[in-house]
């Protein structure tokens, strides 16, 4: 159930260049269960004329009600958001969307998990998901460069993981595309957050097999009202229906949307 609360911030921690990790405390952890689902974080307290921002869920610790997000501080919001600090109450609405179908991948598959940037954190808490349901995962993670690497370590203790660098600083030079290739990964379902182009190219080469992709697209409301956030269909790209990435979404079966 979606719900608003102030959760207590217990960690704010600057893990790599401008990439900030946040962990909050409270009951609407209950609430969270889909690996991939985010939530719209209020930035600053009080009346602020600023919109709330869309983050997703990277880490669930029912036990001490805490969950991670993961984000680069560039904007205005996310700029104010990295000045919190802990013990301050952080206003949340969520948790909000539909999260990455875990049991599309059954236990002996091998699950590829291919994370650009800033969408690597939701695939954090999925990979953790499908590990214990007895699921082989492999994780191709492309960043900028290599001061913006994070969770390197964390992902390789649940499978391997392969980086990719544009400027090469960092793993293989390239795109995880290039990874993909090169290693000659095979595998049974694909999940995948990060920038559209990225996207694309997932689809454009395996979007015959099993691929969920999650959009990062531009939002307001988060809940379904204010329609900033449509996306077309492939089957009626220039009609009339569309789905509201913040609602039906934010994760799709490739070939679904029109990216
Ligand atoms: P500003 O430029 O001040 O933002 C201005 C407005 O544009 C705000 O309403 C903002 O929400 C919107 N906006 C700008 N860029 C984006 C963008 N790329 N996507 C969506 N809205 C944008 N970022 C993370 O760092 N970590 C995450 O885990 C993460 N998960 C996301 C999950 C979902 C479902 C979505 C839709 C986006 C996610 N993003 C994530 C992107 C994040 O919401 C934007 O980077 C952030 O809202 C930008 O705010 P700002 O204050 O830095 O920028
Ligand atoms: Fe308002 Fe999706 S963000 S309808």
């Amino acid at each position: 159930m979606i719900k608003q609360q102030h959760m207590k911030l217990v960690k704010q921690e600057e893990i790599a260049q401008d990439i900030f990790e946040l962990v909050l405390e409270g009951s609407l952890v209950d609430e969270m269960n889909e690996p991939g689902q985010f939530v719209n974080i209020k930035v600053a307290e009080g009346d602020t004329p600023l919109l709330r921002r869309p983050i997703s869920i990277c880490q669930i610790d029912r036990e001490k009600k805490q969950f991670t997000m993961l984000y680069r501080a560039e904007g205005k919001g996310t700029t104010i958001l990295s000045k919190r600090r802990v013990g301050e109450n952080v206003d949340i609405l969520g948790p909000l969307g539909n999260g990455f179908p875990v049991r599309e991948a059954q236990v002996g598959d091998t699950a590829l998990l291919v994370g650009g940037g800033i969408g690597v954190p939701p695939l954090y808490e999925l990979s953790k998901r499908l590990v214990a349901s007895g699921v082989k995962v492999i994780h191709v993670l492309g960043f900028q460069t290599k001061d913006v690497v994070f969770y390197e370590e964390k992902f390789n203790e649940l499978g391997d993981t392969y980086i990719a660098t544009v400027d090469g600083t960092h793993g293989t030079k390239g795109f995880v595309t290039t990874v993909i290739e090169e290693q000659g990964i095979s595998f049974d379902v694909l999940y995948s957050c990060g920038p559209t182009p990225m996207l694309r190219a997932l689809e454009r080469n395996y979007g015959h097999k099993k691929v969920y992709i999650s959009l990062e697209e531009r939002m307001a409301c988060g809940i379904g009202a204010c329609f900033a956030c449509v996306c077309h269909k492939q089957d009626d790209p220039n009609g009339h229906t569309y789905k509201k990435v913040c609602v039906d979404g934010p994760v799709f079966r490739a070939g679904e949307v029109v990216l």
